[in-house]
């Protein structure tokens, strides 16, 4: 069955119909904090963790229920829970796996509220982060020591789109008993199965492609059979839940993500290859072109690119220079984050802990909307003239 017909026949009507609640397409949204039980017994089973339904509002309510499902679906996991933001999945992600004496290893090109998580926070909780160079592959393992518990890879990275070796790490972290998780969201589980790779947890920020319109803040964290428990339990514990008005908006957004998927992969490869023959331009950064140094990762690996990619420019222009081009733009508008239906630019200076291709370069990264690409082309051309 296609990707696209998998995710807009899972509906959430059997629970209706057994329930004889009236069957609209998409879930009810529910609000709560006190759940009602319809007797005693009920409230002791709920009491012994027994009772199957939600039994409180922090309980993951029917629609975050339906969201966790499709996206443990799309990914091929074992289970999934929901976070109130990408950047909360991907903290909540290093608390469930990672405990005080623990050396843990992130890729060098990951996103950046991430490392600082790690540098600031993690840090007071004595443990340790090693950052591993963008590309890296067998030679993980030199990075490896004894108290080393896991390691986020960000395959491509979301700002200079550096490719590592995916299971070649994952086979060197399995063998000594380390857990590798990915973050995802570039690709979304459409172009990339992590599991299949070796990849133990899969981690969505699922506010960019997943949710596709720019007006939800939400993460996914999806891991294998293994380590199912320990995510579980963690969730329960601290009692995390998200919104179900949240949950609601981004499964009803997951349901056209296969037809966006394929429309921003057009589009972005459209705009990098004419980005390639401009003569301003010095490199396009985008994995699915053969010039990216780890094209063939990217070919092996993955089956299809997303409207996300970056170059930078011949010349080293100022702010200030680079402002002319910029602001000159009626496309493509200032914002962080990425994956929606409106085209965005971000543009600064590369800072790394390890060495990088792109040192102190300026990357210009483009997340091309779904807007027609032919306008797309005109306005940067337009917008390049106005460089000195
Ligand atoms: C690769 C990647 N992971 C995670 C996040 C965090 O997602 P959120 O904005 O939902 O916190 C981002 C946000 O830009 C991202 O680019």
């Amino acid at each position: 069955m296609k990707a696209e017909t998998k995710i807009i026949s899972r509906l959430w009507t059997t629970d209706a119909r057994e329930k004889h609640l009236p069957i609209t397409i998409n879930p009810p949204v529910y609000r709560g904090s006190t759940v009602l039980f319809d007797n005693f017994e009920d409230m002791v089973l709920a009491g012994k963790g027994q009772y199957a339904g939600p039994t409180y509002g922090t309980d993951r309510f029917p629609v975050q229920r339906c969201m966790e499902e499709a996206m443990r679906e799309l990914e091929g996991g074992f289970i999934t829970r929901i976070f109130p933001s990408g950047i909360s999945a991907i903290q909540n992600f290093f608390y469930a796996f990672s405990k005080s004496g623990d050396h843990i290893l992130i890729v060098d090109n990951a996103y950046g509220p991430g490392v600082r998580f790690c540098k600031k926070i993690l840090s007071k909780f004595n443990i340790e982060t090693t950052f591993v160079p963008s590309s890296v592959a067998e030679d993980i393992e030199k990075y490896i020591r004894p108290d080393t518990v896991l390691i986020l890879l960000e395959s491509p990275g979301s700002n200079t789109f550096e490719i590592q070796d995916i299971p070649a790490v994952a086979a060197i972290a399995r063998k000594h008993g380390i857990i590798t998780a990915l973050d995802n969201t570039w690709a979304t589980p459409l172009y990339l199965n992590p599991f299949t790779l070796g990849v133990d947890i899969s981690i969505q920020a699922v506010s960019k492609y997943i949710s596709g319109y720019s007006d939800v803040l939400m993460g996914a964290v999806t891991v294998n059979e293994r380590y199912g428990h320990i995510l579980d339990t963690y969730y329960s514990t601290t009692e995390t839940y998200t919104p179900d008005n949240d949950c609601y908006l981004a499964l009803r957004g997951m349901k056209t993500l296969p037809t966006r998927l394929r429309q921003h992969e057009q589009s972005a490869l459209q705009v990098a290859a004419w980005l390639e023959k401009h003569g301003n331009v010095d490199t396009v950064i985008h994995p699915a072109l053969p010039s990216h140094p780890e094209h063939h990762l990217w070919q092996r690996d993955f089956s299809g690119s997303s409207g996300l990619f970056a170059f930078t420019l011949k010349k080293d222009y100022s702010m200030e220079e680079l402002g002319l081009f910029i602001d000159k733009l009626n496309q493509f508008d200032l914002g962080y984050s990425w994956g929606g239906y409106k085209s965005l630019l971000t543009a600064a200076k590369q800072r790394r802990n390890s060495p990088s291709r792109f040192a102190g370069k300026t990357i210009i990264r483009l997340s091309i909307g779904l807007e027609g690409v032919e306008d797309l082309i005109l306005d940067l051309e337009q917008g390049l003239e106005m460089l000195p």
